[in-house]
């Protein structure tokens, strides 16, 4: 089981003490938004560079943007996963190919309302499927509980064709949610206000991995 903080809802002028109070995490988070593939304009890679830099921990990259065919690869030359939405990709064979040949991790997103089903020929080749739990382009919103069948579908497909891939859940995912997402398959978790929004990053995180210890 993984917990990657999101560092959407860390404070960016504070990032290098935001990234150590986090230090137990498996990996950052790191939403990149475009304000074209989604309503919101986060960072970019110069930004990404540099908190990279300070950072004591692994970066799983999440590109909600329009252009992952260009710009997926140029993220992974530093980063150590990245993962772009299929919605968007015009080649997501050559985009995975690219990446794995950084010898980088690699993975697929999909939006709520993307069915799983035409992807599944692309497991075999992934080291991550992510299934968003929330509209993407925010923090801070509610997990979709109707996302659940989908998350037992996308487990039973892993189990069965790739079973290292890494099933993630992003968006609303908090020490209730995280326990139904876990009971329907996935093994990684991503939280951005459930782990910023209070005073003690790091005492939130460990909140989120006693609720999935049970
Ligand atoms: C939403 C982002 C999420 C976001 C999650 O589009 O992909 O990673 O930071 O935030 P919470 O955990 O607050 O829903
Ligand atoms: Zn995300």
């Amino acid at each position: 089981m993984r917990i990657n903080p999101s560092i959407l809802s860390a404070d960016f002028s504070n990032m290098a003490l935001e990234l150590e109070s986090i230090r137990e995490a498996d990996m950052v988070h790191v939403d990149v938004m475009d304000s074209h593939f989604v309503p919101n304009l986060t960072f970019g890679l110069p930004v990404v560079n540099a908190w990279k830099k300070v950072s004591p921990l692994p970066f799983d990259v999440h590109l909600m943007i329009s252009d992952p065919d260009t710009w997926a690869p140029r993220y992974a030359e530093t980063s150590e996963m990245v993962t772009f939405h299929v919605e968007s990709a015009k080649d997501p064979r050559r985009i995975i190919e690219k990446i794995k040949t950084l010898g980088k991790k690699v993975g697929i997103a999909i939006k709520p309302n993307t069915p799983l089903d035409p992807y599944i020929e692309l497991l075999p080749d992934l080291d991550q499927l992510l299934v968003m739990t929330v509209e993407p382009g925010f923090g801070g919103q509610k997990f979709m509980i109707e996302m659940l069948p989908k998350i037992r579908r996308a487990r039973e497909v892993i189990d069965a064709d790739n079973p290292s891939c890494f099933l993630q859940v992003d968006g609303g995912v908090n020490s209730e949610t995280i326990v139904l997402a876990a009971e329907a398959g996935a093994d990684t978790f991503v939280a951005g206000s459930a782990v910023f929004d209070g005073v003690n990053p790091s005492a939130a995180l460990q909140k989120l991995r006693s609720s999935l210890a049970g």
